[in-house]
């Protein structure tokens, strides 16, 4: 973001990503979405799903639109999934290299976005450090023009919840009697905050955010779950657990946090805490995964884990919001 642009902030992102009709235009936030889409989000990225060896899903349900990635910060997972999400859909994919693009020389977000719009994009991903930078995309493209967040700062990354929310249904069923236990740094985590309001509002039994007192939230910011910093208390009969990195690049200082052995001792998800945990437990990460820090790394790789399924999830999850927000566009 170019420190000169203002960003109008956001003050109600789950009324910005709706037509007047209430579908998906856009897709910016899980927080106060409503059930029925994100159930129906869920329901249509299972289609997608193939067993490995078979051809992966796809259809041509996105041919002759046009996708663009536009990715202000690093991905793998997102990124990649996007892409092939679309290419599955039929889609024209642009990968924008954004280090390479006239914003280095100064050119405004909205300059570029307009620069897109102008060659037919239909779709644009966006993936931003700054708060509000989807939102403000959102609220200045042409009507026919659809935005997905793919990750924003600490607030939001909603397909990533869409992604854990169909992790966790295919191997426990549901989300009602559920516990979730999602362990580390929840204060700079947008996957903690979008899984968490998407299993709100499925309504899951019970929400417990495990962490040190450094990287707690704010405890008024989401009222319907625990917090602890007792990683036993809270991990304690919990049906999955997530661990989540520790977000460095959005640290002024580290002050506060313990060093990583310390912090591996103390909020480390191991096989040895696990025990403590529902007999079938799974565990969750969202990635990029530090292993030894916040994960041990045979656990990562252990029969518990559901990490890979995730990452699976994640293209179709894709696919899903993609055909939605492009069906929202055919129909107006
Ligand atoms: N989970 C996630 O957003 O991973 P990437 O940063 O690799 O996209």
């Amino acid at each position: 973001m170019q420190a000169t642009e203002i960003i109008q902030v956001t003050i109600d992102d789950a009324g910005l990503q709706l037509n007047a009709d209430g579908s998906l235009r856009h897709l910016l936030t899980l927080k106060g979405l409503d059930k029925t889409i994100l159930i129906e989000l869920l329901d249509e990225a299972q289609q997608f799903i193939s067993p490995f060896g078979a051809i992966p899903a796809r259809s041509r349900s996105l041919e002759g639109r046009t996708v663009a990635n536009l990715f202000f910060e690093p991905s793998t997972r997102t990124r990649a999934s996007f892409d092939l999400a679309a290419k599955r859909l039929g889609a024209d994919v642009l990968n924008l290299d954004v280090n390479t693009s006239s914003r280095k020389k100064g050119e405004s977000i909205l300059d570029m976005i307009y620069t897109l719009q102008a060659m037919h994009v239909d779709i644009m991903v966006v993936r931003d450090a700054s708060a509000s930078v989807p939102a403000h995309i959102a609220r200045n493209v042409n009507d026919y023009v659809s935005i997905l967040n793919a990750g924003e700062a600490d607030v939001s990354h909603p397909t990533q919840g869409l992604l854990d929310l169909l992790t966790i249904r295919q191997n426990k069923g549901g989300f009602n009697g559920l516990t979730v236990a999602i362990v580390g740094d929840i204060a700079h985590s947008r996957v903690a905050r979008s899984t968490a309001h998407g299993l709100n509002t499925l309504g899951v039994g019970e929400l417990r955010l495990v962490s040190p007192a450094a990287l707690a939230p704010d405890p008024d910011e989401m009222p319907f779950a625990s917090l602890t910093d007792n990683l036993d208390d809270g991990i304690r009969g919990a049906d999955v657990v997530m661990a989540l990195r520790i977000q460095r690049e959005r640290m002024d200082s580290l002050e506060g946090i313990p060093g990583m052995d310390e912090y591996f001792a103390n909020y480390g998800v191991s096989a040895k805490r696990l025990e403590l945990a529902a007999p079938d437990a799974i565990v969750m990460h969202p990635g990029p995964m530090n292993r030894g820090i916040e994960i041990e790394s045979s656990l990562a790789d252990s029969s518990a884990s559901v990490i890979t399924q995730q990452v699976t999830n994640g293209v179709a999850v894709r696919m899903a919001v993609l055909e939605r927000v492009s069906k929202t566009m055919a129909a107006t």
